[in-house]
């Protein structure tokens, strides 16, 4: 594929050859594409079309929603529950699964989505994303129940996310490696920009909230101790650290130019009775996808992302990826501990 070809284009290539194909999941892409570029013409705009600030509610995560979490799921669900492309869609910010209007076409896809990621930043015109997660519908099934979202990442058939920065990107994956598009804004079109990029093995730059570590394990407070402790200590060379406080912004840099996300198991968490602070469906799996594809690995510290059973839509699992070295490091730490 040559860099500049459009995403469209990059999809009809990519399925062509592919037995049975019908087009559906490259009309699927182009419908989330336009959601992604509706989202990215309203971060733009920001206060001028008053679309900053608190929403005053509340969805099921027990988060204040901010207005642009509202209108952002909303613009998904429009982009595509008409277009025949999807059974059923989930997302961070619903209750339950959406079921689609009695009268709409049906498809053979599910798509999981966390509308606006790191949307604590946009108040303060910081990057924010959407990431999303493409499963296929079990066998027969037009309207499909919560169990059926339930699959676990390895079934994942394609994930991604848009990065709302400087420029939007749309990074994909449809198992064959991760690539990256920008907006030209220009002419509304997202063009090839990095193909088959790849997550260096080792690094020396560490993201996690340092203001939770007195929560944490002691695994992770090992693994960090050893950051700071730079040449003189067991890693042997100096680290440095990044948090923007949005997932999509975490793992673009780490694929751009690398490193190690870790959002752990904290006590502060399992208090409340939940894992971690990152959703599996809507996080958690899309980006190990995303990581693994570039020669990453992502695990919770103990297992595999990707390999977990969901037990619930909304389920929230502790998240360590990035440079597989690393990502090892840690979880061998937790298996010793
Ligand atoms: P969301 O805005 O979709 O609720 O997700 C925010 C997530 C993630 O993007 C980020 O890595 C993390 O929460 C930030 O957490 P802290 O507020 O603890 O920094
Ligand atoms: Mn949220
Ligand atoms: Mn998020
Ligand atoms: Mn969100």
């Amino acid at each position: 594929m040559h860099i500049g070809t459009t995403l469209t284009n990059y999809i009809i290539e990519t399925q062509r050859g592919i037995q049975g194909a019908t087009g559906e999941f490259t009309g699927l892409l182009n419908d989330i594409a336009t959601a992604c570029k509706k989202i990215s013409a309203l971060v733009d705009k920001g206060d001028l079309v008053g679309v900053l600030g608190s929403a005053g509610s509340e969805n099921v995560q027990g988060e204040t929603q901010k207005k642009l979490d509202v209108i952002t799921n909303e613009v998904f669900i429009e982009a595509l529950s008409h277009n025949g492309h999807v059974a059923g869609l989930a997302s961070e910010e619903m209750d339950e699964i959406l079921e689609l209007p009695k009268d709409a076409p049906r498809g053979h896809y599910l798509v999981l989505f966390d509308p606006l990621d790191g949307s604590s930043n946009i108040d303060v015109n910081v990057s924010v994303g959407t990431i999303f997660s493409i499963l296929k519908a079990p066998e027969g099934v037009q309207d499909p129940k919560t169990e059926d979202f339930l699959q676990p990442g390895t079934t994942q058939v394609a994930a991604g996310y848009c990065l709302y920065g400087p420029s939007t990107m749309m990074v994909l994956t449809t198992g064959q490696g991760v690539n990256m598009f920008t907006l030209d804004k220009d002419f509304g079109e997202f063009l090839l920009t990095k193909e088959k990029v790849h997550i260096p093995e080792d690094t020396q730059e560490f993201a996690i909230n340092m203001s939770n570590m007195r929560f944490w394990e002691a695994p992770i407070k090992r693994y960090v101790d050893e950051c700071l402790a730079g040449k003189e200590g067991a890693l042997g060379k100096d680290y440095n650290m990044r948090w923007v406080a949005s997932m999509v912004a975490e793992v673009h840099r780490i694929l751009s130019r690398g490193g190690i996300f870790m959002y752990p198991l904290d006590s502060k968490t399992t208090a409340k009775g939940q894992e971690g602070k990152l959703r599996l469906m809507y996080e958690a799996n899309p980006m190990s996808y995303i990581v693994e594809q570039a020669g990453g690995a992502s695990t919770t510290g103990r297992q595999r992302i990707m390999d977990l059973p969901p037990k619930d839509i909304h389920q929230r699992v502790p998240v360590v990826l990035g440079a597989k070295n690393d990502v090892e490091r840690v979880t061998r730490y937790h298996n010793e501990g």
